[in-house]
């Protein structure tokens, strides 16, 4: 552990991305004491978080003003300036866990997504995105895109060779979701990263079913990171945000956007993401322990066709997965065989038929009728998600306990198999 000193004239956390705050004891006119700790589990409670100089509080206070003194202030704050203390409390850690220069905070992943690309892209250039992608993400290529003049292309596949076959002369950006949603594909980032370098172009990728737990593409030369926070960075089901993570220069460009599009997110939600992300190591840890042990017991279940995990040795992916994550993540599929996925679904008693993810508690969507139901029907079953598909976010309860919800659901919904003229019909 290093420890740098700087003098604490504004008493608010002012340090470098990756360094944690600590002033103790503390005095109005002490020095900050910026520590760079490098364990995932003591930044996610330390890094960023700010001593309450008054009373010693050991949080962060919630800085409810929108309107700040700018007389003899070095920086003028101001919520939507994304330079609010709370807001800067968070940054610091996540830029911490993702090892990043700098950050902004946002209302939603969907604000975030959309600042950073409409941001780094203007009219004539080009942006190659993978074909299976969160639906919202896909939404917004094919629908906001054309208005602002911007071109893109889906992948054929996930591999690096994939995006090349994409890239064209006024190529600016190439985007990654890996994980992907919902099949769980991998995509090597060290490849794709290197071939954007060797272009001159960016790489842009949305983190979030990984958390920066599990995955740090900053480590394997991505530029600009994203998370919807409203996933696991809350992952209590009860907020919604958005980060973008990069270097300084690649901030500061995305700031200048960001400040006119408004994103940003208010106090009290920074400070309910910050005492979240206290605990973001412990959650993930054991929804990456649930999801290998529920993967495992699944694919051997009769009344299941695939299981996508890839943290299973037979997941095509698997290798890359292991070179680029430190654990597999909390997202699993799973393809029921011919039982009626409504009639499955209705059985569960402990997992939650509930959009989103990355909850402590466990649910489960069919990405058909939600994620992906805006996509057409050839575009879903191109991507090989079907009516049977079950996206399956593991939480932390018990894993024998969600593995006995899931059987009991199965044997339940198998008196209500799909018959195959019926079946022929649904397809
Ligand atoms: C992978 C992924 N990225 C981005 C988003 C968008 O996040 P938000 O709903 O917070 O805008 C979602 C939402 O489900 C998602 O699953």
């Amino acid at each position: 552990m290093s420890i740098r000193l700087i003098e604490n004239q504004s008493g608010l956390a002012v340090s470098e991305a990756g360094w944690g705050v600590v002033s103790w004891p503390p005095t109005r006119f002490t020095f900050l004491f910026l520590m760079h700790y490098s364990s995932k589990s003591t930044q996610c409670v330390h890094s960023g978080t700010a001593v309450d100089e008054a009373t010693g509080g050991v949080n962060t206070p919630i800085y409810t003003s929108t309107a700040y003194a700018y007389l003899n202030q070095t920086q003028h704050r101001y919520p939507r300036y994304f330079n609010t203390p709370n807001q800067q409390a968070v940054v610091e850690k996540v830029c911490a866990l993702e090892h990043a220069e700098a950050g902004l905070l946002f209302g939603s992943g969907m604000a975030a997504i959309s600042t950073a690309l409409l941001s780094l892209l203007q009219k004539g250039d080009h942006i190659v995105i993978p074909k299976e992608i969160y639906g919202g993400t896909h939404y917004l290529a094919m629908h906001e895109f054309p208005r602002f003049g911007i071109e893109f292309s889906f992948t054929e596949g996930n591999t690096a060779a994939d995006f090349a076959a994409c890239i064209r002369p006024n190529t600016r950006i190439l985007y990654l979701e890996t994980p992907s949603n919902p099949l769980l594909s991998i995509t090597d980032l060290e490849a794709v990263a290197s071939l954007a370098r060797s272009r001159g172009l960016l790489t842009v990728i949305d983190n979030t079913f990984a958390s920066p737990i599990n995955q740090n593409p900053i480590d394997f030369g991505i530029d600009v990171v994203t998370h919807s926070g409203t996933k696991y960075l809350g992952g209590h089901s009860d907020i919604a945000c958005g980060v973008i993570v990069a270097s300084r220069q690649l901030i500061s460009t995305i700031h200048k956007s960001a400040i006119c599009y408004g994103g940003n997110l208010p106090a009290e939600t920074c400070s309910l993401l910050e005492r979240s992300l206290k605990t973001l190591e412990l959650r993930v840890s054991r929804q990456n322990a649930n999801a290998m042990s529920l993967a495992t017991s699944l694919q051997e279940h009769p009344a299941i066709a695939q299981v996508f995990y890839p943290g299973l040795e037979n997941h095509p992916d698997h290798e890359t997965a292991r070179k680029q994550m430190k654990g597999f993540g909390g997202m699993l599929s799973f393809e029921l065989k011919q039982i009626e996925p409504q009639s499955f679904l209705n059985a569960l008693r402990l997992i939650k038929p509930a959009m989103s993810l990355g909850g402590i508690e466990s649910t489960i969507v069919q990405p058909w009728a939600t994620s992906h139901s805006k996509m057409n029907e050839t575009e879903r079953r191109a991507l090989g998600i079907s009516e049977r598909t079950m996206r399956l976010s593991v939480g932390i309860e018990d894993a024998a306990e969600l593995l006995a919800d899931i059987e009991q659901a199965l044997t339940k919904g198998e008196s209500h198999w799909v018959t195959p003229q019926a079946d022929a019909a649904i397809n």
